[in-house]
């Protein structure tokens, strides 16, 4: 059922580098206030970390030794070719391939400093404290309003007053309150794929998130909806921590301040972190010969 929730056909959104340096270098477009010498003032301490991460489908590794730090209320974007394993590393983040059969995580995984595959880890507590958005908008075939009351519902909020006030303070910061609030009643399926999107990510955020991850969340959308979302990935940055997957080099560049690359050597073995690093570095000076292959489309 995960597995379906992947991939249509990946479409190819390799930009040329001169692209990605036009969209890297464009001023005031990258993220933290007072431009991109905020991310080094700002105190950066790691909301999650991924230690030894490795990832299994039965005997199939498909993640292996991946190590990285996720920093907190930040962006991080994990990027890399098809099939390299990032919705698998995105799901392991709240313990979400417990859902696929045969999974098998090995290392930790830090939130807050502590491992979330540690025994007796509180994982519905976990499901909550980091959220998800998929590629597909996948609302409930409810109505607006009772899409957002859902989680807090379930999480036992049961006065209207409180529940109203949720909704509309999700509504609100997920950028989709002006457009809905005089139909909340209506079916969340007569939205465009824009707003269900947005519809969404107010859905997780009226659970209180301290992580939101995204797959992916823009590729069914048109260019006007995924720039709104990006905005909008800009503004809950200040309140939350987001990672973000995607395959398209200049949406991981405009919104990202940090980028973790993932790649397979050849088909069939696991996905290894090659570089991770501050956004611009890794667009604009790589490390590592692999990432600058890729960003610059000669490979994947
Ligand atoms: N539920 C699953 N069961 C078995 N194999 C899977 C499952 N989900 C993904 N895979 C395999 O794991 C590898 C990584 O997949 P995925 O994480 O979807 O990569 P990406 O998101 O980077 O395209 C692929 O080879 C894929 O076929
Ligand atoms: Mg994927």
């Amino acid at each position: 059922m995960l597995h379906e929730a992947e991939e249509k056909e990946e479409e190819t959104v390799k930009g040329t580098k001169e692209a990605i340096l036009e969209v890297i270098e464009r001023p005031g477009d990258n993220r933290t206030e007072g431009g991109r010498e905020g991310i080094g003032t700002r105190a950066l301490e790691n909301k999650m970390e991924l230690i030894g991460l490795g990832l299994s489908y039965g005997d199939r590794k498909v993640l292996e030794d991946i190590n990285m730090p996720i920093p907190a209320r930040s962006i991080t974007a994990v990027i890399g070719p098809s099939g390299c394993g990032k919705s698998s590393l995105l799901r392991c983040l709240n313990r979400m391939n417990e859902l696929v059969d045969g999974a098998r995580v090995e290392g930790k995984v830090l939130l807050d400093g502590e491992d979330v595959y540690a025994n007796g880890f509180d994982v519905v507590g976990l499901r909550r404290r980091v959220g998800m958005v998929f590629q597909k908008p996948n609302p409930f075939p409810k109505s607006i309003y009772e899409n957002v009351a859902y989680g807090p519902r379930l999480y036992g909020v049961k006065q209207r007053k409180v529940l109203d006030r949720i909704v509309e303070e999700s509504l609100r910061r997920a950028a989709l309150w002006d457009e809905v609030k005089d139909k909340l009643g209506s079916s969340a399926l007569s939205l465009s794929g824009g707003q269900q999107q947005r519809l969404c990510i107010a859905r997780v955020l009226a659970v209180q998130p301290e992580v939101i991850l995204l797959d992916e969340p823009c590729s069914a959308l048109d260019p006007i909806s995924t720039q709104r979302i990006e905005d909008l990935l800009h503004e809950l940055k200040e309140l939350y921590t987001i990672v973000i997957v995607t395959h398209n080099m200049q949406q991981a560049a405009r919104v990202s301040d940090f980028t973790g690359f993932i790649t397979i050597d050849e088909q069939g073995s696991p996905g290894r972190l090659v570089e991770f690093g501050e956004t611009r570095e890794v667009f604009t000076n790589p490390k590592e010969k692999k990432t600058e292959d890729y960003i610059t489309g000669r490979f994947g």
